[in-house]
């Protein structure tokens, strides 16, 4: 008996210590209690993260718990592994454990209404960071921080159609990320928008890669074995489209030559791989969100108006300009 009631105590203890430190992870993590909020002075955020399927992703969590750290904001974090369903759990959990801010980055843009507005019942204010919900009712949540995911698209499909003046035709294969995402649904429809402008260009093929690495290594593989005429890759992050270099490679062709490589987000390894001829277009999504976020936090909690919609600043990068900003470059 005693020996089955000592590991679950031994367990308790080691979470109530996790707790205490404001920092917890994993997707049931927001479930243990706590005595922030309710207790002590700090502002008490709880933030409900995706996951860690991206190298963009990983910076993002970074900038995060240094903001928090920085601002002096004791932040209550949970890895939602990619499901919905534990992001809605962490949620409920803060909402339970009374904090004063609830941030979190949908993995998918449907299905939050029912816990915004537990949220909202609560008195908790809600921040949307890097991904929007699609909720009618948009005081359901404070202010929207992060990019314009149509307009990366519109780039990446702007850069493809400068650079293939005087083709006849030009093949695409296209990698999603997270089917029902905002990112992935806004960078599809920003790239279809920008090259209406060039029939010649034609996306003969498009699929999710779940913005991972191993699946965009996938998705193209069954690509290259369908499709003898792939003259461009669009990935939808680096990720994926690193994932490809392998696929193309080990199909005995040379990426960023005999078929070309567009990606979104501008991570180390994209820009590594860009300066070095593998990629040939990045456009930039900034995941250093953090600073920003506390900020809003902090004026949220304050009762002060904040803007319903705060666009990142970005920027686009060739091959040379890469090779220019690698040494500096922070994530
Ligand atoms: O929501 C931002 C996107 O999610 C990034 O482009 C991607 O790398 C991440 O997984």
């Amino acid at each position: 008996m005693l020996n089955k009631i000592l590991p679950v105590a031994v367990s308790a203890v080691a979470l109530a210590a996790l707790t205490a430190c404001g920092s917890t992870s994993g997707p049931g993590a927001g479930a243990a209690a706590s005595g922030g909020a309710a207790g002590g002075d700090a502002i008490v955020m709880g933030f409900s993260q995706v996951g860690a399927e991206s190298g963009w992703r990983t910076a993002n969590t970074k900038s995060v718990q240094e903001a928090a750290k920085t601002a002096g904001i004791e932040l209550k974090f949970s890895d939602a592994q990619q499901k919905q369903e534990n992001q809605i759990k962490a949620i409920r959990s803060y909402i339970q454990q009374k904090v004063d801010v609830i941030a979190f980055s949908p993995v998918v843009e449907t299905g939050w209404d029912t816990v915004l507005l537990e949220a909202k019942r609560a008195n908790i204010p809600v921040i949307l960071t890097d991904r929007a919900v699609d909720s009618e009712d948009k005081t359901l949540y404070k202010t929207f921080l992060g990019s314009d995911f149509v307009t990366e698209g519109k780039k990446a499909g702007e850069w493809l159609v400068e650079n293939s003046k005087g083709e006849s035709q030009v093949n695409v294969v296209e990698l999603q990320g997270t089917t029902g995402a905002a990112p992935a649904i806004d960078r599809k429809e920003g790239f279809a928008e920008a090259i209406k402008a060039a029939p010649q260009i034609k996306v003969i093929a498009s699929q999710t890669g779940d913005f991972t690495r191993s699946g965009g290594k996938q998705v193209m593989e069954a690509f290259l074995k369908s499709n003898p005429d792939i003259d461009v890759v669009y990935a939808h992050n680096d990720d994926m489209g690193l994932g490809a270099i392998e696929a193309i490679e080990a199909a005995g062709k040379v990426p960023g030559k005999d078929i070309k490589i567009i990606t979104i987000d501008a991570v180390k390894d994209g820009m590594q791989a860009l300066a070095d001829g593998k990629i040939n277009y990045i456009v930039e999504c900034s995941p250093l969100l953090g600073d920003q976020l506390m900020d809003l936090a902090k004026k949220v909690i304050a009762g002060e108006t904040v803007p319903e919609r705060v666009v990142t600043e970005e920027t686009t990068f060739t091959q040379e300009q890469a090779k220019a900003a690698l040494p500096d470059r922070k994530y």
